[in-house]
């Protein structure tokens, strides 16, 4: 019953942590988490497979797949030249139309302002119950647009510092199956990252049997560089 009218809501209460770092807990159905974990499947399965990407030669625990642009340590490209050189599924529009609804969620800015918020990237990430996510800072990006963040399956802590440096002060909150975490503004580059997961605690229903999926929505500001013909004579 409590799943189903959402009383853990009440006690779970939307709130800006920093400027500009916007927590809106709840705001994915359970039928959108089914969804987005299905979809999940289809992205893990290729044509550039779920992996974990190597930082400094070492693997990362959280496995990952792109759309649109293809994140490795520490630069975006359109082929996974670091797993099998394939290039990367494209980002769906229905992903463009879930980050203009986040961030007029979270901003309380009116459709036209936010219908220039244009992900073209989202990097979904795929935790087990041993994985976890060091303090880092998303700045392979050019662009200062908000980073939209949805979250499926097992509940994890999370963990939102400050821009300046990756100590304290920082805040650990309870990121659940369905939340939405919108960080843009003073808070764009804050430290952040996933201390644990909680295994077990996916909902019924979500998709996921266990572990967790996150989708981060992002603006890289790149651009393809367009091959030139060369001039004719
Ligand atoms: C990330 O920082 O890229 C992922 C954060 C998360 O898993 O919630
Ligand atoms: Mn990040």
């Amino acid at each position: 019953m409590s799943a189903l009218f959402g009383d853990d809501l009440l006690e779970r209460p939307r709130r800006e942590l920093a400027p500009g770092a916007v927590h809106v807990p709840g705001w994915l159905t359970l039928e959108q988490q089914a969804w987005i974990s299905e979809r999940f499947r289809e992205w893990s399965a290729g044509p550039v497979p779920l992996r974990g990407a190597k930082v400094r030669g070492h693997e990362m625990s959280v496995k990952s797949v792109c759309l649109g642009w293809h994140w490795q340590p520490y630069k975006y490209t359109r082929d996974a030249t670091d797993v099998n050189g394939r290039r990367v599924l494209p980002l769906p529009d229905w992903m463009v139309r879930v980050g203009r609804l986040a961030v007029t969620e979270a901003y309380g800015t009116g459709p036209d302002e936010t219908e220039g918020y244009s992900p073209d990237t989202a990097i979904v990430n795929y935790y087990d119950a041993e994985a976890r996510m060091g303090m880092h800072q998303d700045r392979d990006e050019v662009s200062p647009e908000p980073v939209v963040s949805l979250s499926v399956g097992d509940s994890c802590q999370f963990r939102f510092g400050n821009p300046e440096r990756r100590g304290r002060p920082y805040e650990d909150i309870v990121l659940e199956s369905g939340d939405l975490f919108v960080f843009g503004g003073p808070s764009r580059l804050a430290f952040h990252g996933i201390t644990k997961v909680f295994p077990g605690t996916a909902p019924p229903g979500c998709g996921v049997d266990a572990g967790r999926i996150n989708i981060t929505l992002r603006v890289t500001g790149l651009r393809d560089t367009e091959r030139r013909e060369p001039e004719a004579p």
